[in-house]
């Protein structure tokens, strides 16, 4: 039996659901895939790293961060490695990008991608920085090093977005991309809309985690322009950063402006687009009033959709309905099982 050995960089809410949905299907993939998968490597900023090439108890690492909030220091190989450390030191396959988004920049985690690369590793990112910020220069370096380098989860979670367009709609070409990426602007639109409250909806948002306790990611747009970056890059290869998006947030949206669409049939929405123009791709994130028939226009919370116009098979849309962290597990999950699919022999 071959093996597939994994490092994880970050066991945050995304780590811990992928290791659980890992424990639930493992023996299931294992027998189909005639591979054992072992994690060799988790390691976080507070919670202690793990390297074990044997492979980790994923079960007793999850028991101990749920009840202690950090690994449990006779695990055997618990260590301080950091990030950068697991990823030039540790026996692994792959790794899996897990840690926070820095929306500006998208490091550090670029940089762990590429030093996975440099060591002839594949890797799996479900952190959109990468993708944003550096997609063209990772994609050529994995094929340079023949190495595999998936990102489903970057968009729309487990929603099968580049999936859907790399493995069957094969030899179509993008024209154009639009959706609705961002649901605490969706939350809060649509709130509005029923005339409550600015605090009050932000008081519920919170309660209901749909809003950050600094919003202005959010309401300004730099979210969504960084996903239908995301979006774009691999799609319709845009080339593209977040801050080359045409971006309106709906910081300036008033009651009166949902009012006013309404009695013309329409919806305000933040809504996300790609189309081309004198051979480049253009990006742009822009509160639009929509017709109320329009698909686009009826998503609401945290529901999020796209739709990608293409020259071959017209326009498909995607809808992702309501997602939990189960729907990113699923995302990273079901990039693990690409990568056996990719590299069995
Ligand atoms: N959650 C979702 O619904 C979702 C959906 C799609 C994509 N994603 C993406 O998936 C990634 C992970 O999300 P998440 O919700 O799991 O985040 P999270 O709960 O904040 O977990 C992040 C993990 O990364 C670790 N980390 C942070 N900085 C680090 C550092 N400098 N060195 C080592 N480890 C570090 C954290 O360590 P500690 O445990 O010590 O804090 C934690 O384990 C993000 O990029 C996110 O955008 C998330």
């Amino acid at each position: 039996m071959n093996t597939l050995k994994l490092a994880l960089l970050g066991f945050g809410n995304a780590g811990q659901a992928f290791a659980q949905m890992l424990l639930d299907k493992q023996e299931e993939v294992e027998q189909t895939y005639n591979h054992k998968i072992l994690v060799t490597a988790i390691s976080t900023r507070s919670k202690g790293t793990l390297v074990n090439p044997k492979g980790i108890d994923l079960e007793r690492a999850l028991k101990d961060v749920r009840e202690m909030n950090h690994f449990s220091k006779v695990t055997p190989g618990y260590c301080s490695l950091s990030n950068f450390e697991v990823i030039e030191s540790a026996d692994y396959d792959a790794i899996m990008e897990l840690t926070p988004l820095n929306i500006e920049t998208g490091q550090p985690a670029i940089d762990h991608i590429r030093g996975a690369f440099s060591r002839g590793k594949h890797a799996i990112t479900a952190n959109k920085g990468p993708i944003a910020w550096a997609f063209e220069e990772l994609k050529s370096m994995a094929e340079e090093k023949g190495v595999e380098f998936f990102y489903e989860t970057t968009v729309m979670d487990g929603t099968p977005i580049f999936n859907l367009v790399e493995d069957t709609l094969k030899f179509c070409q993008i024209e154009e991309v639009s959706g609705i990426l961002n649901s605490t602007t969706n939350f809060i639109l649509e709130e509005m809309a029923k005339k409550r409250p600015y605090d009050e909806i932000m008081e519920e948002g919170r309660a209901r985690g749909f809003v950050e306790a600094d919003p202005a990611m959010d309401i300004e747009g730099y979210d969504a322009a960084a996903k239908t970056t995301a979006l774009l890059n691999v799609l319709m290869r845009a080339n593209i950063t977040p801050d080359q998006v045409d971006r309106e947030g709906i910081e300036h949206i008033t009651e009166k402006d949902i009012e006013e669409a309404e009695k013309e049939g329409r919806v305000i929405k933040l809504l996300c687009r790609g189309y081309r123009e004198n051979n480049q791709v253009k990006a742009v994130v822009k509160p639009t009033a929509l017709p109320r028939e329009n698909m686009l226009a009826s998503v609401d919370s945290t529901t999020s959709i796209v739709s990608i116009t293409t020259d071959l098979m017209g326009k498909v849309s995607v809808i992702e309905h309501a997602p939990e962290i189960e729907q990113t597990a699923y995302g990273i999950f079901s990039d693990m099982v690409r990568l056996l699919d990719r590299t069995r022999k």
